[in-house]
């Protein structure tokens, strides 16, 4: 969604602006723009690139603005509906993430006061309520403003009238303050400012921060001042940027072998016999537990359903897996229910509300995310961290695979609070976890294999992807990878539903990719297989190296190595990665920033 920088410093703010929102444009946007205070408040913007509004913006001397980078939702793409908006007097402008539900009135009575508006969004009212309520203190017009608005928000807001002023309030909206010395930075992601420091202070809902290059106010929604306890980030620039990838999503992809070895670390242990999480998670996961509920949207919502596969294995207790914005509406409450949201980003909207659904409900709630500080983590009973390193690819790869991880090491900790998994077992699955890295980089190793494969499936108009057991969800994932980056069709199938429908538009001009393991859904795989084969269509079998059977089957076989039945699906998940990768870059297709998604999206 929408990305938000605000600068006060001693920086040319141009630059220090325009870079953050280089490195905000990941989370998808259709048009950009930047105000900055030199002596008089500018504001430039435009549809497209970032590069657009740079090209606009002479070499200006302020050091404190604002930017942001829009994804549209209410309003069209154009210049006019791009943020900043400002007020009718040019002095105030304001950048906002979220949605103001109740804008159509606040436009309808500031127009009767006089107010002329300029777009047709819902951010615009934000300009003039704050220059409704101005009375030369802008935090106070702030206050004032964001009381009328209903809906979720983050907002950052200056006026020319105190030049050296950025004023911040969230609401269900991510808002990070970065810390620097003699200058400070507020913005949607750490990523934004990462290059200029590590040091941060996450926002909580209703607090509101008065930033100037030297000092940092925040106080809580009855303004009463707040001491904020400052972070240090692990994550580096070098994270941030592509170190030589054609795209962030290749390298994501590559990274995996370390993301993998970085979750699992320090949370395993043959010695003492024991899975480590913080205490309050160990606690959560002690509790007698009757079922699990999983939450999530996307990629997250498939590395559920992959835990639900390795919890029940392990514990026998019924998981069920919701999309997050079915649940928040919908759904069984349990109280003696696990709740457990999964969020790379921690900020994705319809999963904080269906956490804070549970939480009413008076379930405990159990976080996995990849962003320390973001609104999940702060919101729920306790939370693990996936320790992947910024994700920056809007198509999930790096967190999917510690997500599922993180899964098996919960349906691990459990089974063993539980007394249901011996000493000896768990010696096993840590010795074939710790193998993990290694199956990831044997993968990565055969890029050229799957590279071949990629060319027979660049021109298809659809492709079905088909698994059994565990690998069903991985199927769901392996067609929403191809279909985000490359726009081809593809849907995912439990094999055995293929009769019942899906055999309907299946043609000999659709290329099916099978995963097969051997476990003891193989043989029905196979016949399966057969079944399209019968059909005419082209079978890409992805199979374990030691399968020898299968090449009488499929037209053509992806190997990944599989010494044991710990977490296949690790492994096969890369050869699904990299074959959409390569499909979607035969086509030319723009794959870090697909047409009309976003990385994180925070709002419903
Ligand atoms: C967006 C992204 C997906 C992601 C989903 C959930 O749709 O494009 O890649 O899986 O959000 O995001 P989350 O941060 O909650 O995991």
């Amino acid at each position: 969604m929408c990305g938000i920088i605000g600068y006060a410093g001693f920086r040319d703010a141009r630059t220090v602006l325009l870079e953050s929102l280089k490195r905000l444009d990941y989370r998808g946007y259709d048009s950009a723009g930047v105000a900055i205070i030199d002596k008089k408040l500018k504001v430039y913007k435009e549809v497209g690139e970032i590069a657009n509004v740079e090209r606009l913006i002479p070499k200006i001397k302020g050091t404190t603005g604002i930017g942001h980078t829009r994804w549209a939702t209410h309003g069209g793409v154009t210049k006019e509906n791009a943020h900043p908006h400002v007020s009718c007097d040019k002095k105030i402008a304001i950048v906002h993430n979220g949605i103001i539900e109740n804008f159509s009135k606040l436009k309808e009575e500031l127009k009767k006061k006089g107010h002329t508006f300029l777009s047709q969004t819902d951010s615009e009212v934000i300009a003039h309520l704050i220059d409704d309520a101005y009375k030369g203190n802008l935090e106070d017009a702030v206050v004032a403003a964001v009381k009328k608005i209903q809906g979720s928000y983050s907002i950052v807001a200056v006026s020319e009238d105190e030049p050296e002023k950025i004023v911040g309030v969230r609401k269900e909206s991510p808002l990070v303050i970065g810390v620097g010395d003699s200058e400070n930075f507020l913005a949607s992601d750490i990523t934004a400012f990462l290059k200029y420091t590590k040091r941060v202070i996450f926002l909580n809902d209703g607090e509101l921060c008065v930033l100037t290059k030297n000092t940092i106010n925040v106080v809580d929604k009855n303004r009463k001042s707040i001491k904020k306890k400052e972070e240090l980030i692990t994550w580096n620039v070098k994270d941030a940027e592509k170190s030589g990838f054609a795209h962030f999503m290749l390298k994501e992809i590559y990274e995996q072998p370390d993301t993998v070895h970085h979750v699992l670390r320090g949370r395993i242990s043959e010695i003492e016999e024991t899975i480590t999480f913080p205490e309050n998670v160990e606690k959560l996961l002690s509790n007698e537990i009757n079922s699990v509920h999983i939450v999530a949207c996307g990629t997250s919502f498939y590395a559920g359903l992959v835990g639900k596969y390795l919890i029940e294995q392990l514990t026998n207790i019924p998981v069920f897996v919701e999309l997050a914005s079915e649940y928040r509406y919908f759904g069984v409450r349990n109280e003696s229910s696990l709740v457990i949201a999964i969020t790379q980003s921690g900020e994705t909207a319809d999963t904080l509300a269906a956490l804070r659904e549970a939480q009413m409900s008076g379930c405990k709630t159990l976080v996995v995310t990849n962003v320390i500080g973001s609104t999940a983590t702060r919101i729920s009973d306790g939370y693990i961290l996936q320790q992947s390193g910024p994700e920056i690819g809007v198509a999930a790869t790096k967190t999917f695979t510690s997500q599922i991880i993180v899964l098996f090491l919960i349906a691990l900790k459990i089974a063993l609070l539980q007394k249901k998994l011996g000493s000896n077992e768990l010696y096993n699955y840590i010795f074939h976890l710790k193998e993990l890295p290694r199956h990831v980089r044997d993968v990565l190793e055969r890029s050229n294999d799957i590279i071949a494969i990629a060319k027979h499936l660049k021109d298809a108009k659809s492709v079905f992807f088909i698994g059994r057991g565990i690998n069903y969800p991985l199927s769901l994932e392996g067609a929403l990878k191809l279909k985000e980056i490359s726009y081809i069709h593809a849907e995912g199938f439990a094999a055995g539903e293929l009769k019942h429908g899906p055999f309907a538009l299946l043609t000999k001009d659709t290329p099916v990719v099978a995963i097969v393991t051997q476990d003891e859904t193989y043989e029905k795989i196979l016949a399966n297989i057969g079944e399209i084969k019968a059909r005419g269509s082209t079978v890409i079998a992805i199979a374990e190296d030691k399968d020898t059977e299968i090449e009488n089957h499929a037209d053509f076989v992806l190997r990944f190595p599989a010494s044991s039945h710990v977490l296949p699906c690790i492994a096969i998940t890369v050869v699904l990665q990299l074959l959409a990768y390569h499909v979607a870059h035969l086509r030319k297709c723009p794959i870090d920033k697909p047409r009309n998604l976003a990385k994180s999206v925070t709002v419903e």
